[in-house]
């Protein structure tokens, strides 16, 4: 069971997206898929439509239910969710003073039946703070979602800093799985702009697969579809298929 965390604290840079479409292409692959949401938006969970267990995410990080009774199944085979809600913006003051507030959900998800899922994929809030800091200490693997439609590579040596603390901290295993640039138009000079200053800043780890614009992607959460099925031949899915097969070469086999 691989853990992945999809983070960026610059809103919109796709992470949800990321999130439910590399999900949907990896459960194409035949893996069984786990999504835990911890944006108090609830963005995956919805377009997910996986809500039988409430509240999952908010109970993960403060009562001791068994992890394995907090999710849900979602509307596409192999993936479940564990579902997010808005009493997640209130965790910081749930978890003030709490000695081990930063490694909460890694102590949570070390209980987390690992012979059921392949992978499990983190969605974060946009915010640097104690819910993403929790899932950089629960995960192996960082995947970074870069969007090259508009400028967005200013937070991401926030988010590097972010990251060098908690692999001096309390996860030295932490590693970066890569950089996924997203919202790619090669047409427009600013997107070019935006790859190359990638390329030039992160080197291999910038990612071979590049997520191409395309409005499909955008429409299908209302759809409660990912792109993969909303239009199962449109570029966009085949970036994602390919960004899942990506993902699996670099993690090995996945159990
Ligand atoms: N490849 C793409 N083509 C077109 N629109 C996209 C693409 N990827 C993401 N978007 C849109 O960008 C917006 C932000 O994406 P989202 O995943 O919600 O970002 P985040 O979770 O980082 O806040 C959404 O409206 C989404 O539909
Ligand atoms: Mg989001």
């Amino acid at each position: 069971m691989r853990i992945i965390t999809v983070a960026n604290q610059k809103g919109g840079c796709a992470k949800t997206t990321t999130v439910v479409n590399l999900a949907a292409a990896l459960a194409e692959l035949g893996k069984k898929v786990l999504v835990i949401d911890l944006d108090p938006q609830a963005n995956a969970t919805q377009w997910l439509s996986a809500t039988s267990i409430p509240e999952a995410s908010f109970r993960l990080l403060t009562q001791d239910d068994d992890v394995n009774t907090l999710w849900s199944t979602s509307l596409t085979a192999n993936i479940d969710v564990i579902a997010a809600s808005q009493s997640l913006a209130d965790i910081e003051k749930e978890l003030a003073g709490k000695s081990d507030a930063e490694s909460i959900l890694k102590l949570r998800l070390s209980a987390l039946d690992s012979t059921r899922w392949d992978y499990v994929l983190i969605d974060t809030p946009p915010t640097l703070g104690i819910i993403t800091i929790n899932a950089l200490v629960a995960c192996k693997k960082l995947l970074i979602p870069v969007t090259t439609h508009v400028l967005s590579l200013a937070g991401v040596a926030q988010m590097m800093k972010m990251v060098q603390e908690v692999k001096e901290g309390s996860n030295p295993e932490l590693e970066i799985l890569g950089f996924i640039a997203t919202r790619v138009n090669i047409r427009t000079r600013h997107s070019k702009d935006v790859l190359n200053a990638l390329y030039e800043r992160f080197g291999s780890q910038v990612l071979k697969s590049v997520i191409r614009e395309n409005v499909r992607v955008a429409e299908a959460p209302s759809f409660r579809q990912s792109i993969l099925k909303y239009d199962t031949k449109s570029p966009a899915s085949m970036d994602y298929r390919e960004l899942a097969r990506e993902v699996v070469k670099l993690q090995g086999s996945a159990r």
